[in-house]
């Protein structure tokens, strides 16, 4: 049995996509279980780019069972979307490739405007979101009262019956908070959901019973993170995370799989740091430098399109992430990107009011003191888009990749240079 789990260790846009898409031909079924379409996953195969977000990128291979397990949150309408440009660029999709988890909680309108309500009334301290309702969803479900999953959908009467309650509730909250805000249409929505229902039908199932039936029959399985350990609901830098379990922690909750199933976790890292939105990142490049990475790397969202903060490899925030999910080895992301600097920069370790620590901080006010210790290491001039193999690195560019499985405590077993599938070195031990 083998079941493989591929986990962002920073705050996100690790590149998880590459990885997880690399790892589908060995696997049979791909399972996406935490988050939403906040998530954005560019996969460039067989020469055309594909951009996912809730979609596993086990669709693009018509053998793989794509799942989307309990743990995520899904919008239909998008998902439709998303179905249907994978359909324009890939033709169709056979309705027994995909899984959508009946237990899997619904996106609605009124998500989208009490999130973007809740983050004007925050001004400075606002989260940054992604706008998508990830968040009040996940709220609402933890709340019960007014949460709506998949499976309701097909129970017309009760489905309606929620709809008129919940939007009435909302619209009293939301209008007490912004007079402004536009009346919602329970009918609509009700008529609109049910179309969407109706099309995603065929694909929508107790996908814990599927995974636990392809788990007995020794299934290969892929698990993909969406977003980064740093962004996880409880163990991220909160509250600037994302509303869900983004670490290995959320593999189990999400999916229904036990965690010890699990017979390798690949820890996905960035050569350098980034994130989207608010919150403290001590290795921030606000230069020249930063802006560099942000251009060479294309640092722009899959999702927002929002530029992303760029800064130097912390291997506090590394290390914590690969400890939270227990990666067995790592993949280091767009290596290429540091090419032609002269010296590059790793935070080994923060000073917080004169002491050292490689310790994760927990409260966002001690992370906000953070000073980085920096380990300078010498660049590399040379393209290495090109390299293959891992004795063919720059002598300088193997020591930045040794330097981060020693920071980390992990071995370095993928390094990725360019987008393209070809562009990955197997280091297999050497
Ligand atoms: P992938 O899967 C990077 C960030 C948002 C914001 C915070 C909360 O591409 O790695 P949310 O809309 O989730 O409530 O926003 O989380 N965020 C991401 N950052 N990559 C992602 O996904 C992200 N998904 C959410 O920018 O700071
Ligand atoms: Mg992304």
């Amino acid at each position: 049995m083998a079941a493989t789990a591929v986990i962002g260790l920073q705050w996100g846009d690790e590149a998880k996509g590459k990885i997880v898409d690399l790892l589908t031909d060995e696997h049979d079924v791909v399972v996406r279980y935490q988050g939403g379409n906040n998530a954005g996953h560019t996969v460039v195969a067989g020469g055309k780019t594909y951009k996912l977000s809730l979609l596993p990128a086990g669709i693009l291979h018509p053998n793989v069972l794509s799942v989307i397990a309990t743990g995520v949150v899904i919008n239909p309408k998008a998902l439709l979307g998303e179905l249907d440009r994978i359909i324009e660029q890939n033709g169709p999709i056979n309705p027994k490739s995909l899984c959508i988890s009946d237990r899997a909680h619904v996106i609605f309108p009124y998500h989208m405007l009490e999130e973007a309500v809740l983050e004007k009334s925050r001004k400075d301290e606002a989260i940054g979101t992604t706008m998508r309702g990830i968040g009040t969803c996940y709220r609402d479900k933890y709340g019960r009262s007014h949460a709506i999953r998949v499976g309701d959908m097909y129970y017309p009467e009760l489905f309606r019956r929620k709809l008129v309650e919940i939007i009435d509730h909302k619209m009293t909250l939301l209008r007490a908070l912004d007079p402004h805000v536009e009346p919602l249409d329970a009918d609509a929505i009700y008529r609109e959901y049910s179309e969407y229902a109706a099309r995603l039908k065929p694909h929508v199932c107790d996908t814990t019973a599927v995974l636990h039936k392809a788990l007995k029959d020794g299934t290969r399985m892929l698990f993909e993170g969406a977003q980064g350990s740093l962004l996880d609901i409880d163990h991220g830098t909160f509250p600037f995370v994302t509303s869900s379990n983004a670490s290995g922690a959320g593999l189990h909750n999400g999916s229904g799989v036990p965690e010890r199933a699990i017979t390798r976790m690949i820890g996905v890292v960035k050569a350098y740091s980034t994130r989207v939105g608010g919150g403290p990142f001590p290795t921030e490049l606000n230069n020249a430098i930063g802006q560099h990475i942000r251009d060479v790397g294309r640092e722009y969202g899959t999702v927002t399109g929002r530029p992303r903060r760029c800064g130097w490899f912390d291997a506090v925030v590394a290390g914590y992430g690969a400890r939270l999910s227990g990666v067995d080895c790592l993949a280091v992301m767009l290596l290429d990107v540091l090419s032609g600097l002269d010296e590059i920069q790793i935070c080994e370790a923060y000073e917080i009011d004169g002491e050292r620590t490689t310790d994760f901080p927990s409260h966002v006010e001690r992370l906000a003191k953070a000073k980085p210790i920096l380990r300078t290491l010498p660049g590399w001039k040379t393209d290495i888009t090109g390299v293959r193999k891992l004795s063919d690195f720059p002598k300088n560019a193997r020591l930045y990749i040794d330097t981060l499985g020693e920071l980390i405590g992990a071995p370095v077993e993928i390094v990725s240079i360019g987008p393209d599938r070809e562009q990955t070195v197997m280091c297999g031990g050497k």
